[in-house]
């Protein structure tokens, strides 16, 4: 039996009247991990501080946290990277695909996972596919059955996120998995709205790529993201031919022996100055606090936080997608009938709680920090909505 997580609104510095809901949007920095990004930049007062190797390898600390994370073996299957985009852009490049074939997708996915696709399929002459939801109760359970039935013999990729960044609903990824191997279809997701509160097994899922920036759920800085590739991208090309990815790169006295060779795993797919010595302690300071929570513990808090609220709003109308389709971290709140969605806007600024509203639901995004306070403000508001 796990032990349950407190509240770790101590281990930030969120004032006391902000009732932060939008995890989703922009995680805020733990107090450690603003700690280490001062102490980094300092550094840079004095650059003989900023020692190669060890101050230009920081980042094999990265992904060895992020492969402990998300259960990789081996932390050089791990790639340092600036976006969501760059990895997506990594995978578009060294994947084939022919005429005929088709690329699969779920209904509006975030752009940063679609338009090298895009891209791909128009220049190889293949069909994008588009698994789209049902209106009505069994959304998500629908939707995860046509993600599947899109899936056919001719599927040569299938790009897909672990939860969806409007409303949370969630993707069977054990499922699509499988069905992408029995058909030898690449499975690339993006799990930037899951990795950090909800726990992703990269044994039991197996995807080729999985990418996840680090400013949400990871609770680090903007600009960086760490993008796993399975061994059917060993042979492949990076977007930028970096020299610190190259053979024997830690020693600075032979950099100009040219090298062939590339360094093991996904390194070749690190981007330019990976090092990032301002990003990569900060980033790291957050993934051993959450490792310390475990995504597992994130997950049982956020349920057990909201469970009350939901059923008090499931009383006046409003209707959550079933627990067992969506993250408890992340979910859209749908409004009953003749809400005014302007007031309701205004009812929450006054009131300091930041959510965002995706058409006519409220995305939810709580994390550890959320406490009770933040809850009762929120409900407050949902009931005066509705009187
Ligand atoms: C699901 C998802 N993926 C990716 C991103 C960010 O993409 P990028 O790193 O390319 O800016 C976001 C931002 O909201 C997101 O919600």
């Amino acid at each position: 039996m796990t032990t349950p997580l407190l509240c770790q609104r101590e281990a930030f510095s969120l004032p006391d009247d902000a009732h932060y809901l939008n995890c989703a949007y922009m995680g805020p920095l733990p107090k450690v991990a603003e700690e280490a990004g001062v102490a980094a930049i300092a550094k840079k007062r004095l650059p003989t501080r900023i020692v190669p190797p060890d101050a230009f390898w920081e980042t094999d600390r990265l992904r060895a946290l992020f492969a402990r994370l998300v259960n990789v073996d081996d932390p050089q299957r791990v790639a340092i990277q600036p976006g969501v985009s760059y990895g997506v852009a990594c995978a578009a490049k060294n994947l084939p695909v022919s005429s005929g074939q088709n690329i699969v997708m779920t209904h509006e996915q975030f752009p940063g996972n679609v338009y090298a696709w895009r891209r791909l399929a128009a220049e190889s002459n293949a069909e994008l596919r588009v698994a789209t939801p049902p209106e009505g109760p069994g959304r998500a359970a629908v939707w995860n059955e046509r993600l599947l039935d899109s899936i056919d013999s001719r599927t040569a990729i299938v790009a897909v996120p672990h939860v969806h960044w409007t409303d949370g609903t969630r993707f069977d990824l054990e499922a699509v998995g499988r069905r992408c191997r029995d058909v030898g279809a690449a499975l690339i997701v993006d799990a930037t709205q899951s990795v950090g509160a909800m726990p992703f097994d990269v044994q039991t899922i197996q995807p080729d790529v999985l990418i996840c920036a680090t400013y949400k759920w990871l609770l680090g800085p903007y600009a960086l993201a760490f993008t796993y590739f399975s061994p059917r991208f060993d042979d492949g090309v990076p977007l930028e031919e970096t020299w610190i990815a190259r053979a024997g790169s830690e020693d600075f006295q032979r950099l100009v022996d040219y090298q062939d060779e590339y360094q093991p795993g996904a390194i070749r797919y690190d981007a330019a100055e990976r090092s990032s010595f301002f990003l990569a302690p900060i980033a790291a300071a957050s993934l051993e606090l959450l490792l310390e929570w475990t995504p597992e513990r994130i997950q049982i808090y956020c349920a057990e936080l909201t469970k009350e609220l939901l059923g008090e709003a499931s009383a006046l109308g409003y209707s959550v997608e079933d627990a067992a389709w969506r993250g408890s971290h992340l979910f859209g709140l749908r409004m009953p009938e003749g809400i005014d969605l302007v007031a309701l806007q205004l009812a929450l600024k006054t009131e300091n709680i930041s959510a965002s509203l995706r058409g006519t639901a409220l995305r939810l995004s709580p994390n550890v920090y959320n406490n009770q306070k933040d809850i009762e403000a929120l409900m407050g508001v949902l009931s005066s909505a509705v009187r």
